[in-house]
């Protein structure tokens, strides 16, 4: 059973959405820590209550490769295998990404390369477009950049808001994060530049 390492900076919603998929037999792994760089993280007190073991590492302040060392020494101790990026608000460095090639993932809400970074909801409805959606890719080292595993597109209507339009993006990122993380255990795919090839 591959060993998850999930890292948050809020809610926690799409790390909860994989351990239902866990625990609905839908996703061989385990979950083997959740980190939070921020001591309100409201997924951290979920996942306490949901008997995983939960752990904040705050980031206020740090340098990133100091910070850095402190998360991967805090993976390694728990055995993590795959890290999945949840809501984790904060770049990773070189040195991170080099220990895990190809082995960490994010869900991003939107349909990258549109409207990566901050707000990315927000950023679709000001520039007007009908369509967004949300994507799992694989992490590198430049902001919500690296090769796609899956992508859902999301329909923007007429009268939404941001937290609407968020709403509607969320229930897919839910199920889409689970089936890459699947794609990605599973093995059987391949990495040619920046497509990632299926079967
Ligand atoms: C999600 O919408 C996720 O896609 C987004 O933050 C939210 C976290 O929600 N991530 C990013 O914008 C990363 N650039 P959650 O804490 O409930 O999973």
């Amino acid at each position: 059973m591959k060993r998850l390492g999930i890292l948050i900076s809020g809610r926690g919603s799409n790390f909860e959405a994989i351990a239902d998929s866990i625990a609905a037999g839908e996703l061989e792994a385990s979950i083997a820590v959740v980190v939070g760089n921020r001591p309100e993280a409201r997924g951290l007190e979920t996942a306490r209550q949901r008997g995983f073991n939960a752990v904040c590492i705050p980031s206020k302040g740090l340098d990133r490769e100091v910070y850095d060392r402190m998360l991967l020494a805090e993976l390694r101790q728990h055995g993590v295998e795959l890290v999945c990026l949840a809501g984790f608000m904060r770049l990773l460095s070189a040195t991170f990404i080099r220990e895990y090639p190809n082995r960490i993932l994010n869900i991003h809400p939107s349909l990258l390369p549109a409207f990566p970074g901050l707000d990315a909801q927000r950023q679709a409805l000001e520039h007007g477009v009908k369509i967004t959606g949300c994507t799992v890719h694989f992490v590198d080292e430049y902001l919500d950049a690296g090769p796609i595993i899956i992508q859902t597109p999301v329909p923007v209507m007429d009268g939404d808001t941001v937290e609407t339009l968020s709403a509607r993006i969320l229930r897919e990122e839910h199920r889409i994060y689970s089936e890459a993380i699947r794609i990605v255990l599973g093995g059987d795919y391949r990495i040619e530049g920046r497509r990632v090839v299926l079967g």
